[in-house]
C-alpha cells in the first residue's frame, strides 16, 4: 500500500508560561516543557509572544530559538514590533495572529481581505527568512486572499469546530467540520501547505488528522491540561497515537 502523508504535531508551550506567571520566577519553565515535548515525539514548538506578554515573554522565544533543537512556530500579530522581534530572530515559521488585549485567547481567524497591502508586505518581508502561515477562518474569500498575499501555509482556525463538538451542537460541529474540509481542499489547490489549530484534543485532533490535506497541528491547552494527571510525555505520545489513528483513515497517499 502508498504510504500517507505525514502529519506533525507542534505544541504549543504558552501555558506553560501561564502557570509560571502566575507566580512569577521560572517554574514551570516552558523550554523545559518543549525540550519533554520533543524528546516524546513532537516535531516542533509553537509559541504565541503577545503584545501584553501575559504567558510567552522574549526571553523564552530566545531561548527557544538557541536551546531546542526543533522548528520554532513564532504566533504573533503583525506589529510592527513583532516583525522586529521576527526580523531579528529568525524562526524557521511565523504564524501571523488576530490579537485584541481583551480576549483570553485568540478570537477569530485573522482577517486576510482587510489586512490589504499592509499584510501583504508583511507577509514579504517575514518569507526572507520564515515560512509565513497565517491564521484564518476556513472561508473561502479568507484562503483565496492568503494565496494572493503569497504565504505559503494558512492554519485553519478549528476553534468553532471543537466548542460545538465540546457544547454537543450535532448540527454546529456538522457544518463546522463541512467548512474545514472544504477549505482544506481549496488551500491545497491554491498551491498553500494546509495546518490546523485550536482547542482540539485527542477526539477532535483524529478527526482533522483524517484530511490528508492538513501536515500539521498546533495543539497546546488541551495538552497541557491532561499533562496534569498523566504527564506531558505521556499525553504527547496518546496525541500523536490519536493523529496517526486519523492519518491511516485518510485515505492519503504520499
Ligand atoms: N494555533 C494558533 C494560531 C493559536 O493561536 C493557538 C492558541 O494560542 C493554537 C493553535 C493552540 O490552541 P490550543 O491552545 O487551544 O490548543
Amino acid at each position: 500500500m502508498a504510504e500517507r502523508t505525514p502529519i506533525r504535531l507542534g505544541v504549543n508551550v504558552d501555558h506553560v508560561a501561564t502557570i509560571r506567571n502566575a507566580r512569577g520566577g521560572y517554574h514551570p519553565d516552558p523550554v523545559r516543557a518543549a525540550r519533554a515535548a520533543i524528546a516524546a515525539g513532537a516535531h516542533g514548538i509553537t509559541a504565541h509572544l503577545r503584545e501584553d506578554r501575559r504567558h510567552i515573554v522574549d526571553l523564552d522565544v530566545e531561548r527557544l530559538m538557541k536551546e531546542i533543537d526543533a522548528p520554532l512556530n513564532l504566533e504573533m500579530a503583525a506589529t510592527d514590533e513583532m516583525i522586529g522581534v521576527a526580523h531579528r530572530l529568525m524562526p524557521h515559521a511565523v504564524c501571523l495572529v488576530p490579537e485584541k488585549r481583551t480576549e483570553r485567547t485568540t478570537e477569530g481567524g485573522l482577517d486576510v481581505i482587510a489586512g490589504g497591502e499592509k499584510l501583504r508586505d508583511a507577509v514579504k518581508a517575514l518569507s526572507a527568512h520564515s515560512r509565513v502561515s497565517l491564521f484564518i477562518a476556513p472561508d473561502t474569500g479568507q484562503i483565496e486572499a492568503s494565496a494572493k498575499a503569497r504565504a505559503a501555509v494558512i492554519e485553519l482556525h478549528t476553534g468553532t469546530w471543537c466548542e460545538a463538538v465540546m457544547n454537543s451542537d450535532e448540527r454546529g460541529a456538522v457544518e463546522e467540520f463541512k467548512r474545514l474540509v472544504e477549505g482544506a481542499q481549496l488551500a491545497a489547490s491554491l498551491g498553500l501547505e494546509v495546518h490546523a489549530g485550536h482547542g482540539l484534543d485527542f477526539d477532535t485532533a483524529e478527526l482533522i488528522a483524517t484530511l490528508p490535506e492538513i501536515a500539521e497541528l498546533n495543539i497546546g491547552h488541551y495538552m497541557m491540561g491532561e499533562a496534569i494527571f498523566v504527564g506531558l510525555d505521556a499525553v504527547i505520545k496518546n496525541m500523536l497515537a490519536a493523529m496517526a489513528r486519523g492519518r491511516a483513515r485518510s485515505g492519503a497517499t504520499a
